[in-house]
């Protein structure tokens, strides 16, 4: 998700983000920061640190997903191909170095299918303003080989920045959970999927060559393709079929270390469908991809992004809270089995000072104290079936 946003302070938008965790969960995260991280890998269809399993919660405890992108645009860390700004490269050292402290991992995305902080459309400008030769859709940022450098040279550096403050390469650094290729992302002028898959496969394979201990995934929503025609029908509606994605043959790429869902049924589904029948594509969407996870993929599956629109006709917050503990509730079912469900972020907690980020999806867990105590309820329990860090 990510549409409509002004002026955005992305680095601003993370430090708020720590400092709501930790005025949630501060001095039980500095019991713990003696500790040294060890990175986080993959057994089968579990995230694990130091052979224990690892549960992804996405308030504050453990993981925070964020963007360690934004091109050309207001405050840009990529200004043109290449070159970059330091003093934003500095305020994601810090975000890194911070979230360290306080004993947090950060999954980070690399690129945007949106145009927002950028995106796609982004590199097709500067590829069209360097005088390149290239279709005018967005989509050739997968196609085009000029492109496709732009973005492996991005990739690059991000990879190998030295942090300023720890001293420690990205790729050396165990805070970091993993990489996200791109958010959300859709080619649909191929809706064979071929190209995304080639795109999937060179770009993983680029992160691994240069970083082998970080976990890698693709970013996407989980929608359905032609390499699983009878999964289309769990597709929310059929346009999501061609969008160029294929959850399954996308996350069988061998450099691909887990998958990624995504779950918005206010959006996905049409308008006026009831609470229900939400509930009910829900129910299926979340328990088809662990089943993926489990049976064909043996990967873990994230649930990086859901939220609850508060623009829903009949918006009330027993409908709210009953959706979040709807998916918690299945997630969790699924670790206590040792499923493929590894846990889950809220799209968006937010809180006092980050308007520019607001949407009709963003929370504030201060003025939604039902909801806090639902979060708390599914970290913990999560927890007695971690690796005892909480
Ligand atoms: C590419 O994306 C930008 C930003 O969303 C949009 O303005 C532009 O029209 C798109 N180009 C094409 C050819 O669709
Ligand atoms: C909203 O509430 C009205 C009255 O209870 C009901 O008839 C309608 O189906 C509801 N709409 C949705 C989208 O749930």
């Amino acid at each position: 998700m990510l549409k409509g946003h002004g002026l955005v302070y992305p680095i601003i938008g993370l430090a708020s983000c720590f400092a709501f965790i930790y005025m949630s969960f501060g001095d039980l995260a500095f019991q713990f920061m003696e500790k040294k991280m060890s990175f986080v890998e993959r057994e089968g269809v579990r995230f694990v640190v130091d052979g224990k399993p690892f549960y992804v919660n996405g308030l504050g405890l453990r993981v925070c997903r964020t963007w360690a992108f934004n091109d050309g645009t207001y405050n840009a860390l990529q200004v043109s191909p290449g070159q970059f700004n330091e003093r934003v490269f500095k305020a994601l050292d810090l975000v890194i170095e911070e979230a360290r402290k306080h004993r947090i991992r950060l999954l980070l995305s690399l690129s945007n299918d949106w145009k927002d902080f950028g995106g796609k459309a982004q590199y097709v400008k500067w590829a069209w303003e360097a005088g390149l030769s290239l279709s005018s859709s967005n989509d050739s940022f997968f196609s085009d080989p000029s492109i496709r450098n732009y973005f492996k040279n991005y990739i690059k550096a991000i990879l190998t920045r030295r942090n300023h403050l720890s001293g420690l390469q990205y790729r050396d650094d165990p805070t970091i959970f993993g990489w996200e290729l791109m958010n959300e992302p859709h080619c649909p002028s191929d809706p064979t999927g071929d190209t995304l898959q080639k795109w999937i496969e060179e770009m993983a394979n680029y992160v691994k060559s240069i970083d082998k201990k970080h976990l890698v995934t693709v970013g996407f929503e989980g929608f359905y393709g032609p390499a699983s025609p009878e999964k289309m029908k769990i597709n929310p509606a059929e346009h999501f079929n061609k969008l160029g994605v294929d959850f399954c043959r996308n996350s069988k790429v061998a450099a691909i270390d887990f998958t990624s869902v995504h779950i918005y049924p206010d959006q996905w589904l049409p308008q006026g469908t009831d609470q229900e029948e939400k509930k009910r594509f829900v129910s299926r969407w979340v328990a088809s991809h662990i089943e993926d996870g489990q049976r064909e993929l043996n990967k873990p599956v994230l649930f990086t992004e859901f939220g609850f629109s508060s623009k829903n006709k009949n918006f009330s917050e027993s409908h709210m809270i009953e959706f979040y503990k709807h998916i918690f509730d299945i997630i969790y079912k699924s670790a206590v089995k040792k499923g493929a469900g590894a846990g889950s972020f809220i799209w968006q907690l937010v809180e006092g000072g980050m308007n520019d980020f607001r949407d009709e999806f963003d929370i504030d867990v201060r003025k939604r104290p039902l909801l806090l105590g639902l979060l708390k309820e599914q970290s913990c329990r999560l927890a007695k079936i971690s690796n005892g860090m909480f």
